[in-house]
């Protein structure tokens, strides 16, 4: 293994393990996600009712790690990661229960239809084919001689991310959005990463890395890059709604999770 990995690994591994002990080691469960979400109608605006923003300067947030959502929402709350929006934003979930409410939130977004099935964001012209290749040669293995470790080391081959490390999901994240991040991470001004490891990777990346890394992640997906999560849109809203998953039910909707992921889907196709 490259030093620099294991050095940023490191820093990873010995960050404070509260994420791990919290983890669910696969899916929260489906009644923490239909508290969250009765407590999500003010989010929708910008991060889209099926947790796929309406802009892509607003992350995704359907699919995302369970933990890491925790984490994000904890840092906003906290002023350890600082966004003129999102901090208010954050502060507007009832304090009385905030930590419970927290996790039904994270809960509710983590459950949903994953970001990678659903199509590539409608606006702006598809990347070219050379950008997306060196896209996935940094991200796979990263800039030898550059300080810039393989991005799937952490984040994972499918862009799935990590839960007990609270590593996000990138795999269909905005690529506008991944830029602003890398580029907030290498100027300091997002500085919440464990270690500062996303700093000390960030600073390393020229603009055209970044924005190549960005395109091929958009177009990332976990099902057929390692033949895990959903292939199939419909197939995967049946599925969940079998599990009992996610239910709009709960939310005053007598429409089935599978019945809305699935026209959603089709919706923005
Ligand atoms: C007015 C638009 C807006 C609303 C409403 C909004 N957000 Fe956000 N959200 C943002 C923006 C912008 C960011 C990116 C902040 C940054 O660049 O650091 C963000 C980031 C986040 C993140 C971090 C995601 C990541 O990948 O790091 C989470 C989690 C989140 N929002 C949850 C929520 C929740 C929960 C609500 C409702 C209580 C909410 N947001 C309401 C605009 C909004
Ligand atoms: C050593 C592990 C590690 C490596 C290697 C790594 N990351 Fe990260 N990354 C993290 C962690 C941990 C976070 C979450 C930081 C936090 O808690 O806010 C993160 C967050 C991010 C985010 C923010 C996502 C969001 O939703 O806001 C982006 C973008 C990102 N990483 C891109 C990359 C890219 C591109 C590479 C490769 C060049 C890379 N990372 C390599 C650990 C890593």
């Amino acid at each position: 293994m490259k030093p620099v990995l294991a050095a940023l690994l490191v820093a990873v591994l010995t960050a404070p393990a509260a994420y791990a002990k919290a983890d669910y080691h696969g899916l929260p469960p489906a009644g923490a996600a239909a508290k969250g979400a009765s407590l999500v109608a003010v989010c929708a605006a910008c991060h889209g009712s099926n947790g796929i923003s309406v802009s892509a300067a607003y992350p995704n947030l359907a699919g995302q790690q369970y933990n890491y959502i925790l984490k994000q929402l904890e840092n906003f709350r906290s002023g350890a990661r600082k966004n003129a929006i999102m901090s208010t934003m954050a502060m507007t979930i009832p304090p009385a229960k905030a930590h419970a409410n927290l996790k039904d939130i994270a809960a509710f977004f983590s459950r949903l239809t994953p970001m990678w099935v659903h199509p590539a964001s409608p606006a702006g012209a598809a990347p070219a084919a050379q950008q997306i290749e060196l896209g996935r040669a940094i991200y796979d293995r990263g800039v030898a001689g550059k300080d810039i470790p393989s991005c799937a080391a952490c984040h994972g081959l499918g862009g799935e991310g990590n839960g007990p490390m609270a590593i996000p999901v990138l795999a269909g994240q905005h690529a506008a959005y991944v830029v602003t991040q890398l580029e907030q991470f290498a100027s300091g001004a997002r500085h919440n990463s464990p270690g500062h490891v996303m700093h000390t990777i960030a600073r390393a990346m020229n603009a055209a890395q970044e924005a190549a890394v960005a395109a091929y992640v958009r177009q990332l997906d976990p099902a057929t890059t390692l033949g895990i999560g959903p292939k199939d849109l419909r197939a995967y809203a049946k599925a969940l709604a079998a599990s009992g998953a996610v239910d709009r039910k709960a939310a005053g909707k007598p429409t089935s999770a599978a019945s809305g992921a699935a026209g959603a889907g089709a919706a923005a196709h």
